[in-house]
């Protein structure tokens, strides 16, 4: 029997998600689903899918890996779109702070916030990253997750940006989760920066994108596009750079104010914009016509106690949107989908199905893999989970709690 070859049979409800790109609007809804479904992976590629009966007339179980799924549920794995998971150091003090009311802004203006986790990961080496990064990504997958984004943006000088970069390529070596790299040494101003913005804007172009880019280090570029942070203008320079380099972009847009980052995505072509609490309609407008994926964190705006992005509102104007955690050391140290799920149900008006659809093939899209993953679709990767009941209606329905029973990542079974 050949590595990756499994049969996953009677599943209550197969959830196929199908399709091969980005779904936006009403599209969100449908998620293909196949009662007493059977999926026939082979080295783990996704063979055949369909009902049960007629998938075992077809193939021939003593060839494969069997896994019974009766009385449950059986969806692709999640997508974790947006991450900012290796990193030192933690912020638990500032976050104390925050209980007591002090904004997130506030923090970051008086020498706090990210560069805090700057000088906590120049400071940890590659192999304590390696570690912490491994502890974390085993936690992802106990959610369900195949595949994750992950950022740099702790560095803000070459040597560190550079590690983190090399800590992400070393992780993937090991463990089963895929992650997608962005490079996201436009972060935040480092001290010696302060008023020279511009001036960083010009050593992560000269001095560091080059390395990345030669390296193949990451695929996306990156930038948080927010006022007392990057300009619109510096964003668009930086971006438009990665891009004539070959790289495909990303923008931290419209978080805390709204200053044009959606408007900016479209206008560049990006693959998605993040956040986008406070994206404009025209913004979202721009972003539906230029098919950018809006990719909403709601752990963050919950962690920050702030309004939640307008999901429903996106949706409604054609967006293709995604979800993701958005895990980091201060403005949202959670790596928790349930946590996700539960939000976006409740608090977004997001329906269990566009959910499930914005875990799944849009988290794809967001991360331009929707051709290989995010749906159980035939030449797909088989990244598979399965959960302890019968419906994914469970998701949302236990708050807080992951009921993701089975992991499988290319054909094989990686959480149980
Ligand atoms: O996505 N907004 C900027 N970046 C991160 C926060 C990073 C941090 O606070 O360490 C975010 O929320
Ligand atoms: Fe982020």
């Amino acid at each position: 029997m050949k590595k990756g070859n499994l049969i996953i049979k009677n599943a209550n409800e197969l959830v196929t998600c199908s399709g091969f790109k980005a779904k936006a609007g009403v599209e969100m809804s449908d998620l293909h689903l196949i009662f007493n479904g059977a999926v026939v992976i082979e080295e783990g590629i996704i063979k055949a899918v369909g009902a049960t009966e007629e998938i075992l007339n077809n193939y021939d179980e003593n060839d494969y890996e069997v896994i019974d799924a009766s009385g449950k549920a059986v969806l692709p794995g999640f997508v974790d779109s947006h991450t900012h998971f290796v990193f030192g150091g933690n912020r638990a003090e500032e976050f104390s702070w925050r209980l007591r009311g002090d904004s997130y802004m506030e923090i970051m203006q008086r020498g706090g916030g990210i560069v805090n986790s700057v000088r906590a990961t120049a400071e940890a080496s590659k192999e304590e990253l390696f570690k912490i990064g491994l502890k974390r990504l085993n936690s992802m997958l106990s959610f369900g997750v195949t595949t994750v984004e992950g950022k740099s943006g702790y560095g803000l000088d070459y040597d560190t940006e550079i590690k983190q970069l090399e800590v992400m390529n070393e992780l993937e070596k090991v463990h089963p989760i895929e992650i997608a790299k962005t490079f996201l040494g436009a972060h935040a101003v480092p001290k010696e920066y302060k008023g020279r913005e511009d001036e960083f804007i010009d050593f992560i172009i000269e001095k560091v994108l080059p390395t990345v880019v030669e390296r193949d280090l990451a695929e996306f570029c990156d930038i948080f596009c927010e006022k007392n942070v990057f300009t619109v203008e510096q964003s668009r320079r930086l971006l438009n750079k990665a891009k004539e380099l070959g790289m495909k972009t990303k923008i931290h847009a419209d978080e805390i104010v709204q200053l044009g980052g959606a408007e900016l995505a479209a206008e560049i072509g990006a693959v998605s914009a993040d956040h986008l609490l406070q994206a404009s309609d025209k913004g979202i407008a721009d972003m539906a016509k230029a098919k950018v994926v809006a990719t909403l964190l709601p752990c963050t705006a919950f962690s920050l106690k702030e309004e939640f992005a307008r999901g429903r509102y996106m949706i409604d104007k054609g967006c293709a949107v995604a979800l993701a955690t958005d895990f980091n050391p201060g403005s949202c140290f959670t790596e928790s989908i349930p946590l996700v799920i539960a939000l976006a149900a409740l608090h977004m008006n997001m329906s269990i199905e566009e959910i499930i659809t914005a875990l799944t093939i849009n988290g794809a899209a967001a991360i331009d893999r929707a051709d290989k993953i995010g749906s159980i679709d035939i030449g797909k990767q088989g990244d598979i989970i399965i959960l302890e009941n019968p419906s994914y209606k469970f998701l949302p329905y236990h708050i807080g709690v992951s009921i993701v029973e089975k992991v499988i990542k290319k054909g094989q079974l990686v959480f149980d």
